[in-house]
């Protein structure tokens, strides 16, 4: 059999005008990845794939995103573009690598796309980012927006705490998910927003949005994968956890290291047998 005959047929990839399609339509399936095996396994059931800067915290142990850098995003993103055959990759720009101008967001989301060979980026937005979305936008760069709690944002803001207590609060972030939309964002997540605000950017804006911690007026949902698996002791509220894969986990590393310790593993099926007898 020839190596082409064993690749299986090739599924079309789900592009940014596919995914700026569904505003109001069948909801957004997506979820964070950082890795080719987990991306394979998402791969089927999700529209998109976030390479989301969540890595730092998620695999790396870091207390914020801060500490996330370009070289890291570009390694997770070539990982998941490795795993991922049908939905649309997009790679998270990490702090202090698109904020000083948009030259400077264009030349990294340019370098990031071209090692990894995602299909877009994502900055976390406030209303200055405006220009540097247009700028990305008008050089064939596909952006999403990232309104209402922004990670990077958190040593600045004192924590991870959800936006929209207050009126003037509210209205920035509406301001914001604006700005990502007529800037050219081809889709914008909205994190840690009560429904009202969510429904009201959701209702005001061109691009589809993806909730996190946002409710289901949003036109997609996204949550981090391990959240959502059960990997953590803690997670936020807004996350669902459809496992308990650390219960999981703990149980099968124990169940080896008792096995190694009482000599049950190996047993005869994970030998090799090849033809000398021993003993
Ligand atoms: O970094 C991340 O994982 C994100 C999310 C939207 C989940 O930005």
């Amino acid at each position: 059999m020839s190596a082409q005959s064993k690749s299986p047929t090739k599924a079309r990839r789900i592009t940014a005008p596919d995914i700026r399609a569904r505003k109001g339509g069948e909801p957004l399936v997506c979820l964070t990845a950082y890795d080719a095996p987990m991306a394979r396994i998402l791969d089927p059931h999700c529209d998109l794939l976030l390479v989301g800067d969540s890595v730092g915290m998620v695999v790396h142990g870091l207390d914020s995103t801060v500490g996330v850098t370009l070289d890291m995003m570009i390694l997770h993103g070539q990982a998941v573009m490795r795993g991922a055959r049908q939905a649309l990759v997009a790679v998270d720009m990490p702090f202090g690598s698109y904020e000083q101008s948009p030259e400077q967001a264009f030349a990294n989301a340019a370098r990031v796309m071209a090692e990894t060979g995602c299909q877009a980026i994502k900055i976390e937005s406030g209303v200055y980012s405006a220009e540097t979305i247009r700028f990305m936008a008008e050089r064939s760069i596909p952006v999403i927006g990232h309104v209402g709690l922004r990670p990077q944002a958190a040593l600045a803001d004192g924590g991870f705490k959800a936006k929209g207590r207050t009126e003037e609060e509210r209205d920035r972030v509406l301001a914001e998910a604006r700005a990502a939309d007529e800037a050219g964002a081809f889709a914008i997540v909205i994190e840690g927003v009560d429904e009202g605000l969510a429904r009201e950017i959701t209702e005001a804006v061109k691009a589809p949005t993806i909730g996190i911690g946002a409710s289901a007026t949003c036109d997609g949902q996204i949550l981090v994968t391990q959240d959502m698996l059960g990997l953590f002791d803690w997670t936020p509220r807004f996350v669902k956890r459809y496992d308990d894969l650390k219960s999981r986990i703990d149980g099968a590393a124990a169940a080896y290291a008792g096995e190694v310790r009482s000599r049950a593993f190996p047993g005869p099926d994970e030998v090799y047998t090849l033809g000398r007898k021993h003993g």
